[in-house]
C-alpha cells in the first residue's frame, strides 16, 4: 500500500533558505519515493487568517508555486494545488466544525498565545482574535482528512494541530462511521535530522527575526546578504573555530562531506572571513543557480503557473468530490431521490412479511389466514371446498382481484370482486371494526 503524505505551505511570505533546507528540499526528495503519494498544497485560506494585504497574499501564492516547481517538484508525480481551489475543503471544514469541541480549540497554541498576550496587556482576552484564528486547526484538519493522508510532515509548532485533526477524525468516525473508518487517523512527522538553519545573526533563520537569506534573489543580492553574516573578529591568517561559526553551519547544510572537510581545514588554517563568505556564495550559487533560472522563467509566465495549479486541483478533486459526497451522506445530507428507494425497499420488505397461511379446518375445508408483518392474524378466510379455490382467492387478494374491505356489524370483511373471502374476529364495537378494516386496507395496499 502506498503511504499518502500531505503538507501545506502558508502563503504569507517569500521563501528563504531556511524554508528550502528545512521543508522544501526534504519534501521534494520524499516525493520521489515510489511508495509515497504526495499531496502538497498552498494553504492560501490559512494565509488569510494572518494577513489582510491582498497584494501580499497574491504575490506569495505565486512565489511559492514557482519556488516548489523550480526546486524540482514534479506536478505529474505529485498532487500540487491551492487549498482555495478545492471547495470541498471548506465544506468539510463545516462538517468538522460541528463535531470539534470548543474546549479542544481553546487549547490551541496560536489562539492561547493571543489570549495570554491580551491578558498580560490588560485587554479583553479575545481582543483582535478572529474566528479564523480560533478555528484554524479545524481548517487544517479538513486539509488533512479530506485526502485521508497518513503522514503529515510539519514543524514542531504544528504537531498539536495534527493531533487535533486526529481527535476530530476519531470523533467523526465514532459518530458517523457506523463501525467503518471514514477518516484515516493522521500522524505528524517531524524530521529530526533536517537542517535548521541559522540566520545572518546566528539565531534561527526566520522572517520574524528579519535575518533571512532569500532563496531566489539575484546573484548580486545573494552576495550582498551573505556579506551581512555576522562573524567574530578574528583577522585574516588567524585560525577560526568552525564549530562556533554559523557561517560554517550554513555551509554545512549544502556541502558534500569532502567540501565540508576542506572548508573546515581552511578555516582552522586562517582563511579570512571575506574569503569564507565568497566560498559560501559559490556553494549556494552552484546549488541554487539553475533553480533560480527556472524560478524566474516561471514568474514571467503566470498563466502557465495557473494552468499547472488548476490541473492539480482537478486531480485533487477526483478524490475530494466523491469522498465529500460520502461524508455528506454519513451525516444525513442525502439526496431525496435515494430516500424514495429506501421507501420502496421498505415496501418490498412489508410485502414479503405480509403472509398468507393456508390450512385445512376440522371439517376438512380449505382456508387461509392473512397475517400482518408481525405475524398477527388480520382475517380468516371463508371455507373453500378445494385447495385450488382457496389458492385463487388468496392470489386475488394479492393483486389479482378488485379488493375492498368493509365493516359488517363488528367485523371487518374482505371482498374480492364483490365476494366475501375473509373476515376478522368480531371486535368490541363497529368503530373498532372500522379502525381494523383500515389497518387491513393499509396492509393489503403496501
Ligand atoms: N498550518 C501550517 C503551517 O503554518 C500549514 C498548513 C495548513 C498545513 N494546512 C496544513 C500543514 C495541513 C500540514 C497539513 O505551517
Amino acid at each position: 500500500m502506498t503511504t499518502r503524505v500531505l503538507t501545506g505551505i502558508t502563503t504569507t511570505g517569500t521563501p528563504h533558505l531556511g524554508n528550502y533546507a528545512g521543508a522544501i528540499r526534504p519534501a521534494i526528495i520524499a516525493s520521489r519515493d515510489p511508495g509515497t503519494d504526495s499531496f502538497y498544497f498552498l494553504a492560501d485560506y490559512h494565509a488569510l487568517i494572518k494577513c489582510d494585504d491582498p497584494a501580499r497574499i497574491q504575490r506569495s501564492r505565486m512565489e511559492l508555486a514557482a519556488t516548489w516547481l523550480a526546486c524540482g517538484l514534479d506536478p505529474d508525480k505529485t498532487t500540487f494545488y491551492r487549498q482555495s481551489d478545492i471547495p470541498e475543503i471548506t465544506e468539510l471544514t463545516w462538517l468538522l466544525t460541528c463535531v470539534a469541541g470548543k474546549g479542544l480549540l481553546n487549547r490551541a497554541h496560536a489562539y492561547k498565545a493571543s489570549v495570554d498576550k491580551n491578558v498580560e496587556q490588560g485587554e479583553d482576552p479575545d481582543a483582535g482574535v478572529t474566528m479564523g484564528l480560533f478555528s484554524y486547526p479545524i481548517l487544517m484538519a479538513a486539509d488533512i482528512l479530506m485526502f485521508n493522508a497518513h503522514r503529515i510532515p510539519v514543524g514542531r509548532d504544528q504537531i498539536q494541530h495534527v493531533e487535533m485533526a486526529r481527535d476530530i477524525a476519531q470523533r467523526f468516525n465514532h459518530l458517523f462511521g457506523k463501525g467503518e473508518e471514514l477518516f484515516v487517523l493522521p500522524e505528524a512527522i517531524v524530521e529530526e535530522d533536517v537542517a535548521t538553519l541559522p540566520g545572518l545573526d546566528g539565531r534561527k533563520m526566520s522572517k520574524s527575526y528579519d535575518n533571512t537569506i532569500p532563496l531566489f534573489g539575484s546573484a548580486k543580492q545573494l552576495k550582498d546578504v551573505i556579506a551581512r553574516i555576522v562573524t567574530d573578529s578574528h583577522l585574516p591568517g588567524e585560525p577560526k573555530d568552525p564549530d562556533n561559526s554559523h557561517l560554517f553551519t550554513l555551509y554545512q547544510a549544502f556541502a558534500s562531506a569532502q567540501q565540508l572537510a576542506e572548508f573546515r581545514e581552511q578555516l582552522l588554517g586562517g582563511l579570512a572571513w571575506g574569503e569564507a563568505k565568497q566560498r559560501l556564495f559559490e556553494l549556494l550559487d552552484a546549488e541554487l543557480g539553475e533553480a533560480r533560472e527556472r524560478y524566474q522563467q516561471l514568474m514571467e509566465r503566470p498563466a502557465d503557473l495557473e494552468d499547472i495549479l488548476l490541473a492539480g486541483a482537478t486531480k485533487a478533486r477526483q478524490t475530494a468530490t466523491p469522498f465529500l459526497e460520502r461524508l455528506r451522506e454519513s451525516v444525513g445530507l442525502r439526496s431525496f431521490r435515494a430516500q424514495t428507494v429506501t421507501q420502496e425497499t421498505r415496501k418490498k420488505k412489508a410485502e414479503k412479511t405480509l403472509r398468507f397461511v393456508s390450512f385445512r379446518d376440522e371439517e376438512g375445508k380449505f382456508r387461509f389466514r392473512l397475517l400482518d408483518v408481525n405475524g398477527e392474524q388480520l382475517v380468516l378466510s371463508v371455507p373453500f371446498d378445494d385447495g385450488k379455490s382457496a389458492g385463487l382467492a388468496s392470489k386475488g387478494l394479492q393483486g389479482g382481484a378488485e379488493v375492498s374491505v368493509r365493516v359488517e356489524e363488528t367485523s371487518a370483511v374482505v371482498l374480492a370482486d364483490d365476494c366475501v373471502v375473509a373476515r376478522s374476529e368480531p371486535l368490541a364495537s363497529a368503530v373498532d371494526a372500522e379502525a381494523f378494516a383500515q389497518r387491513i386496507r393499509q396492509s393489503l395496499a403496501s
